[in-house]
Parts: C-alpha cells; structure tokens; sequence
C-alpha cells in the first residue's frame, strides 16, 4: 500500500486496465466454467445489499428474511418442506457443513465416508479438516458410482455415504435412489452434492433423474445458486432435510446479535443472497425451464457436432457436460486452447471437458465446432 492515496479516477482507470486480464463470459469462450453471467437483475440486487452482512443477522434482519426465502424456495424444489439450512460461500462449505454434521451425528472415534471415485475434490479437503478417512467406491461404465459396492463398503466406521448429481467432470447423476434405499436399510447417513445438478434437475425438459429429499434416505443436499441459478458469487447452498440437524453444527457467538452461527464462514455477504433471491422471483420456474431448456439444446448440438466431427463422447450427456476424445486429446486440448478457448482437459478420463452454461450460446458452438474442423 502506498503512504498517500491516489485520486478515485486513476484508481478506477487502473482497475479497469487490470480488468482486461480477466475473460468475459460474454465472449463466449469460456467453456470450462460451471459459473456463469450472474442474471442482470443479480447485479442490481447485489448493489443494494452490498453493505449487509448475514454474519451477523441481527443488524440485517431485511438480507436475513432473503436468505430464508431462498433457502425456503430451495426447500419446495427440492422436495424437502421441512428442509433448513443457509446459503454459504459454495459446494465446498456446503459439503463440509453435511459431513461435519453427519460425523457429529455419528460419535466414531475413527470415522469414514463413503465416496464415489467422481466426488468432487473438495471432499478431499473436507476429509482432512474433519478427519474423515475417505473410503471410494468405483463406478460403472456410465461413470456413476456402483451402488453394490458402495454398500459393501459400508462398516461400523462409516459416518456418512455421499452421491453426486450432476458430477464436475462429466455431468453424471450417481443413482441416489439406490443409495438412498442402501442408506435407510444401513441406517446411514446419505448426502446428495447437487451443487451444479440441483438447480438443472428440477427443470430439465423430461429424464429427470431421482435426487432430492422425496428419496427417504437423502438427509441433506448441496444446491449452488451461483451455478446454473445465475446468482453473484458466493451463493453455495446446504439443506437438512430435518431441521434439528442444525444443532450438530451450531457454534456459540459471544458478541453477535446472532446467538449462533451455523456456517463455518463468519462474516458473509448478504448481496448474494439478494442477488439469488432476485434471479428466483424474476426468473420463476418458467423462466428456469427456459433457462436450462437452452442449455440442453445447446448441448445437443454440441454433442451431434463433435459425433459428426468423428469425436467420440466419453458418455452420453445427462446434464449440460459433454465430454469428448481425440486420437490424441491432450494435444488437441492445447491446440483449442492456443485458438482463445477455455476447455478443461481432465487427465483422469483423457478427455476435454465442455460444460454447455447459459453464457454459451449456439453461435459460440458453432464457431467452436468450425473451429474444431480446422
Ligand atoms: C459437484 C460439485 N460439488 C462441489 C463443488 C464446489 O463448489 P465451490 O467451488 O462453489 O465451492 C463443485 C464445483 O464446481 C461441484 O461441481
């Protein structure tokens, strides 16, 4: 930090020189992201709540009723009508609140979850702050986890099993109606991460896949808003469908208006929750169908470009993630990405990694398919 200040306009000028650095959803190269172009409407609402802080609710009590309507509407989506929880800094915390609580529920002294190979990465972190060993189950050959196996892997140590729909690397839904059934028959706890899927699923055209909370055994639920719900960031979502299992991750407050905090995050920003309360109200289921309706479309079109290029998928798409091969993927990889776009190259598969958001519109497949052909 420099000893004077500078003047507001250099200060603004050099910001908007450092901004050029970063890419712009709007160019339509961004093809690896599961965020997206936060709606128009979730800028204003940001703005207005730029000041507030869920932190410390008692002062916000305006931004503390939007997050409870949110989390509200999350719950009816979601099939959960006694459902609880809070919008949290993303998929990462809200995984970290379900396992913190499955393991406090639990009382092992060496405790372990189950995990399907295709978890997200952040349950690695998970793992080690909570000291959770993690225990992975394989998948089938459509890359969603074998239930069988999850259930024999089930031991007087397990804490919790964790399924995923709508997986980061290639958009699987894990049959969480089986898991669920596993779950309840073992007296398991059951967490759905839906961080990318639970706001897809829902509005899907038709093939719904079974996930949320009318499976008996799915006790809680990650659902991010600031993916496909077009909220600013940071928007992550968790749900229990049991309110009471509030109580296993509560923490006193010695100074707050809040008497407790539940959210391993302190200090958070109300703007996000206005920001996601603003995009559900604007958008309205209609508008959400519409919304993941494109998508869909889009990846279809992708998806037949890249069969007819002779590029075989790695799985047909359930959800709005296509995932492809070359002869030589790696190299192609580099090649794309010489040529402005941003596409994942998931070693673990050896494929590239397209996630189809609403900031990607046909014209930019197209372009990327013409592309492709060069
Ligand atoms: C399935 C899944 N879970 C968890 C996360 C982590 O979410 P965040 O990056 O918001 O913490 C992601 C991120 O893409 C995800 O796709």
């Amino acid at each position: 930090m420099q000893l004077k200040g500078s003047s507001r306009k250099a200060v603004l000028s050099e910001l908007k020189k450092i901004r050029e650095l970063d890419q712009r959803y709007d160019d339509g190269k961004i093809l690896c992201s599961m965020c997206t172009k936060p709606h128009p409407i979730a800028k204003k609402a940001y703005r207005m709540f730029f000041e507030s802080n869920l932190g410390d609710s008692g002062l916000f009590s305006g931004s503390a009723q939007l997050e409870k309507e949110v989390m509200q509407d999350l719950a009816v989506l979601l099939q959960g009508k006694n459902a609880a929880g809070f919008l949290v800094s993303g998929g990462t915390e809200a995984n970290l609140l379900a396992l913190l609580a499955a393991r406090n529920i639990a009382e092992i002294a060496q405790p372990e979850v189950i995990l399907p190979e295709s978890a997200h990465f952040s349950f690695k972190k998970i793992c080690n702050l909570l000291c959770l060993k993690p225990v992975y189950a394989r998948l089938d050959s459509s890359f969603r986890v074998d239930s069988s196996e999850v259930e024999n892997l089930i031991s007087n140590n397990t804490v919790a099993i964790v399924g995923t729909a709508g997986t980061a690397e290639l958009g699987a839904v894990d049959p969480i109606d089986e898991l669920s059934k596993i779950a309840k028959r073992k007296g398991v706890y059951l967490h759905v991460d839906a961080a990318f899927g639970g706001l897809v699923i829902p509005f899907l055209p038709k093939d719904k896949p079974p996930f949320d909370f009318n499976l008996e055994g799915v006790q809680s639920i990650t659902v991010d808003p600031h993916k496909m719900g077009m909220a600013a960031i940071a928007a992550g979502g968790i749900l229990f469908k049991d309110a009471k299992r509030l109580n296993y991750i509560k923490t006193e407050t010695p100074y707050l208006t809040d008497k407790f905090q539940y959210t391993f995050v302190g200090t958070r920003t109300g703007a996000a929750a206005a920001s996601a309360w603003a995009v559900f109200n604007v958008l309205g289921v209609e508008g959400f169908q519409k919304v993941v309706g494109d998508c869909i479309k889009n990846t279809k079109l992708l998806a037949d470009g890249l069969k007819k290029a002779g590029l075989p998928l790695v799985v047909e798409p359930t959800l709005n993630v296509v995932a492809f091969r070359d002869r030589e993927t790696k190299g192609l990889a580099e090649k794309l990405r010489g040529r402005g776009w941003f596409i994942s190259y998931v070693p673990h598969y050896d494929c590239i990694r397209i996630v189809v958001m609403p900031h990607v519109k046909k014209r930019h497949i197209m372009d990327f398919l013409s592309d492709l052909e060069r």
